[in-house]
């Protein structure tokens, strides 16, 4: 691969790769973009620290990833870089009075993006452009590590299960447009999938949890959906398995979003957290296939 010439360094026992060498404000080559897209598989989390990126650039190189999705309608409404409806803006800055982005200062809860959807994204990218002094960490969980982590009765308790995604809440607690505050998780809106995935080459099985706040396992009543939801939680999604991003102007962070959980630290809201983001949408090759 003559035109692949970076390192990666794995950055936990569990997920995530530095990615060294890379101005990634320059074209790539086709073999440095294949060997790329083989480290975001294996290493779930890509960190690339100390670029200088356009939203034109951080376009392009999110584009060698897959198609893109424009920014999702937020809280906020629909908030994306001028010029540019794939640049997504995560921002707790208002101008004249309103918000520039979505997810204010709060914390984010652990989550994966738009698992409400039948196919949710494949993978986002984030670029730090102003960052808080302290807080608004990003932590990542591998999904592999956490279906791991489970108890080998609860591994067979959850074999063949399947989970609602809410639909109505994002990630920051704030309901998403056009949606009402869920009174009952058994009938408000969402999503049905598989509890458990298995990877299509390596056959592991990984956890898919989109998020806990009104998930909901149909044909259990909610209070037996709520019991078996809080046990995964506590078993799989464990401080020590997860690996948490401190931010950098200049980073760009790429997730999997098929096979990670990610949060967000809060920040006082006096400090100002700039990001622009992009959506790669799932490729038909890399679909979650069903149950594990
Ligand atoms: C996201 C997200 C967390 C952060 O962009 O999907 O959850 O740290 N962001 O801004
Ligand atoms: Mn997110």
């Amino acid at each position: 691969m003559p035109d692949a010439d970076f390192a990666i360094h794995p950055v936990s026992p569990t997920l995530g790769a530095e990615i060294r060498g890379l101005a990634l404000s320059r074209p790539l080559g086709p073999a440095t973009v294949s060997a790329l897209a083989q480290a975001l598989d294996r290493h779930l989390v890509l960190v690339f620290r100390d670029q200088a990126l356009s939203d034109a650039d951080l376009v392009r190189v999110s584009r060698h990833f897959g198609p893109l999705d424009k920014a999702p309608i937020t809280e906020n409404g629909r908030l994306h870089a001028p010029g540019y409806e794939e640049v997504y803006v995560i921002s707790n800055i208002t101008e004249n009075g309103r918000p520039i982005g979505a997810l204010g200062a709060g914390e984010s809860v652990w989550h994966a993006d738009m698992t409400y959807l039948e196919t949710p994204p494949y993978a986002s990218g984030l670029y730090a452009l102003e960052i808080p002094a302290e807080g608004g960490d990003t932590g990542f969980l591998s999904m592999f590590a956490a279906y791991d982590a489970l108890p080998d009765a609860l591994k067979r308790r959850v074999e063949g299960l399947s989970i609602k995604h809410d639909s109505t809440t994002n990630s920051g607690g704030c309901l998403r447009q056009g949606f009402a505050p869920p009174t009952d998780v058994a009938t408000s809106p969402g999503t049905v999938h598989p509890l458990v995935i298995a990877h299509p080459t390596t056959g592991a099985r990984a956890l898919l949890l989109g998020r806990r706040p009104h998930a909901h396992i149909p044909g259990l009543s909610v209070a037996e959906s709520e019991a078996l939801l809080d046990e995964i939680w506590e078993a799989a999604v464990r401080p020590e398995l997860a690996w948490h991003h401190r931010w950098r102007v200049g980073d760009l962070v790429m997730w999997d979003n098929r096979w990670t959980m990610h949060r967000r630290d809060p920040f006082p809201n006096g400090q100002r957290r700039l990001m622009h983001r992009t959506q790669i949408a799932m490729p038909v090759a890399r679909r979650l296939t069903g149950a594990a």
